[in-house]
């Protein structure tokens, strides 16, 4: 595989725990430099894909390659590639913001003086100076978020995974996340992350996969979705491709994010 061109590739991905098929078989492509967006309802399997692609769990079936490394029998190549930010923080609440992130530049072996720069690089970036030395218990839901994603940003990784970057998070910040993750991608960084929110598919991916039933029911631009399904918005293609819905909140939340 061309590394230079394709990010991730993954081929008939399976995952059950137990009796619960979960993936049935999932084929995916991303090239580098673009965003993928996996969308799916609750349970649908995105953060399942993101352990597999990430090599905290193993899949049962398939193969997929990270950032040209097989994840099944490279996975430490993966790793040192890719940055992962989870559904759910990697904060620890009880240092500062910025002690949470001297703590990564120390997991990824910078030098002393490149630390201290890259954590205030990365305060000033996300909009933390005045905080960076509160513990991070004090900080706002979309202060933690901004704080995670730095995080995961420590070691200049050029791939990252974002497991529902901004579930929760009020329309302003939702959309100062959105900035970030345009800026990335200004900078060549391949972004796959996974979302309930249409509109975030809409405004940010290349690539949307939609997850139903263990399977990507459809897949493109958001365009090329939408004329797809003949609908006007990706809510419509969900209704047309799978007969249910997958908008969280209401119509007028979405009215009020764009
Ligand atoms: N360790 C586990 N053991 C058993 N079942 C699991 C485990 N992890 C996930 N599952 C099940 O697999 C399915 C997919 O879970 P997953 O977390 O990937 O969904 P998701 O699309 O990320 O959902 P959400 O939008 O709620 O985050 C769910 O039915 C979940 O209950
Ligand atoms: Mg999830």
């Amino acid at each position: 595989m061309n590394t230079q061109t394709t990010a991730i590739e993954v081929l008939g991905i399976t995952k059950s725990y137990g009796d619960h098929v979960v993936l049935r078989g999932l084929d995916l492509t991303v090239p580098a430099g673009t965003v993928y967006a996996l969308l799916g309802p609750n349970g649908a399997g995105k953060t399942t894909m993101i352990r597999i692609l990430s090599t905290l769990i193993g899949a049962d079936g398939g193969a997929a390659r990270v950032a040209g490394f097989d994840v099944r029998t490279q996975p430490d190549g993966v790793r040192r590639s890719i940055g992962v930010t989870g559904q759910f923080s990697a904060i620890d609440e009880l240092l500062t913001g910025r002690e949470n992130l001297r703590l990564m530049a120390d997991l990824a072996h910078l030098p002393a003086r490149e630390a201290a720069a890259r954590v205030d690089e990365l305060l000033a970036r996300f909009d933390l100076v005045d905080a960076a030395d509160r513990r991070a218990a004090t900080y706002s839901g979309g202060m933690k978020r901004r704080l995670d994603l730095a995080m995961t940003l420590v070691s200049r990784p050029r791939l990252i995974f974002l497991d529902e970057p901004t579930a929760g998070l009020d329309p302003r910040s939702r959309r100062d996340l959105w900035q970030i993750v345009r800026e990335l991608l200004d900078e060549g960084v391949t972004i796959f992350l996974t979302t309930q929110y249409l509109e975030e598919a809409d405004q940010l991916a290349h690539t949307v996969g939609l997850l139903d039933g263990g399977r990507l029911v459809a897949e493109g631009t958001p365009a090329e979705l939408k004329a797809q399904a003949g609908g006007e918005t990706l809510d419509d293609v969900f209704l047309a491709l799978t007969g249910h819905g997958v908008t969280p909140e209401s119509d007028d939340e979405l009215e009020e994010i764009r």
